[in-house]
């Protein structure tokens, strides 16, 4: 049978999660967050100190998988659950550097297809409508400005200790956009046939709202 598979992508802090979490629950869709799984791999180089170029020849030791407990999503590195690991900074950034590197998109790649291919997703990432599946049912890229971005970061982290300043969190925006448009494979960029939507002035729900109405049009 053939599954219905919604992909949504965008830069960092654009809200794809917490939409995607929102809409998949309504819908009963499994959410597929593909930049855990990057996170995952870039906390496997990090905690075995293996340099980025050396990455390639480790790929076929990093055991990525993902779990689905009440319809969230658990991500494990062998039978380690790393899910609340991979939330730091460091690896903000450390992720965004390692999946720039081929052999990493190559491995996640395969399975981020097959899950695709047996459940009803909405899958999120940077390179879901352009690459992963061409073919999605229906493809959303979801952007905000960066100022916005950064101030729904800083809001969400200022309650926190040792809460980064706005202007260290907005400059870690730009840099992860920077890294995220301009690498050889698979950069962020909007598929030619996705539907964009601007949330710099959209509540969460608004936001979510807008979301589910594309979907339930188109499938
Ligand atoms: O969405 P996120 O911030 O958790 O993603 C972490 C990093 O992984 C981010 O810098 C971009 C990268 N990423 C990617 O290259 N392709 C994806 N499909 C998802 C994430």
């Amino acid at each position: 049978m053939k599954t219905i598979n919604i992909a949504i992508d965008g830069p960092a802090g654009a809200g794809k999660s917490t939409i995607a979490k929102m809409v998949s629950a309504e819908m009963g869709y499994i959410y597929v967050d593909t930049g855990a799984m990057y996170r995952a791999v870039a906390l496997y180089l990090t905690e075995n100190n293996i340099p980025d170029e050396e990455a390639e020849k480790h790929m076929e030791e990093v055991e990525v998988s993902l779990k689905f407990v009440d319809g969230t999503q658990r991500v494990y590195l062998g039978d380690r659950d790393v899910s609340d690991l991979i939330r730091t900074p460091e690896i903000s950034m450390a992720a965004s550097r390692t999946s720039a590197i081929p052999a990493v998109r190559a491995r996640l790649f395969d399975l981020q297809q097959k899950l695709a291919r047996e459940n009803n997703i909405i899958m999120d990432g940077r390179d879901i409508g352009t690459v992963v599946l061409p073919n999605a049912d229906v493809k959303i890229f979801l952007t905000a400005s960066a100022e916005e971005r950064a101030n729904r970061r800083y809001k969400e982290l200022s309650e926190k200790p040792d809460c980064p300043t706005y202007e260290e969190i907005l400059k870690d925006i730009i840099e992860r956009d920077y890294n995220d448009m301009n690498r050889e494979t698979a950069p962020l960029k909007q598929a030619e046939d996705a539907v964009l939507v601007d949330t710099t002035e959209l509540t969460l729900e608004q936001s979510a709202a807008k979301i589910a109405e594309i979907i339930k049009e188109r499938v």
